[in-house]
């Protein structure tokens, strides 16, 4: 049945469609087609815009997808997980900036590597500020 139905779609209505199509025999016969007969044209031009676009997808660049996703590019890749423990008592000044782009080259203390990797990819990460209070 419905291999009946696609074979008299493909031998009788197709063919019957492509007669009735108001295709232009020059370029600039493109130019006089009415409304009307544009909106004729518009499934078929449909139809030809879909598969030229799946024929031409596999060479068409690919967005990176692993790389980009990743968070920390550099740092102790040799490591599973990156952990950095530091005693509140031990810090040596006031004011203590640690990186959480992980892009500082001094990691885990920010650099300010932060501020070019916002500009590069529109992101918004900063340090962490840890404040000491000096009673
Ligand atoms: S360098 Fe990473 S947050 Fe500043």
């Amino acid at each position: 049945m419905m291999l009946e139905t696609l074979s008299r779609f493909i031998k009788v209505q197709l063919p019957a469609y492509l007669k009735k199509l108001p295709l232009p025999e020059t370029i600039g016969g493109f130019a006089r087609l009415t409304v009307l007969e544009w909106l004729r044209l518009l499934p078929l031009l449909g139809v030809l815009a879909l598969l030229g676009y799946i024929s031409i997808r596999p060479f068409l660049p690919r967005k990176k997808k692993q790389k980009d996703s990743l968070i920390n590019l550099k740092i102790q890749k040799e490591n599973p997980k990156v952990i950095n423990e530091i005693d509140i008592e031990n810090l040596r000044y006031p004011n203590v900036c640690y990186c959480r782009c992980w892009r500082s080259k001094t990691f885990p203390v920010c650099d300010k590597s932060h501020i070019k990797h916002n500009e590069l990819t529109g992101d918004n990460v900063g340090p962490l500020v840890l404040r000491k209070k000096i009673l």
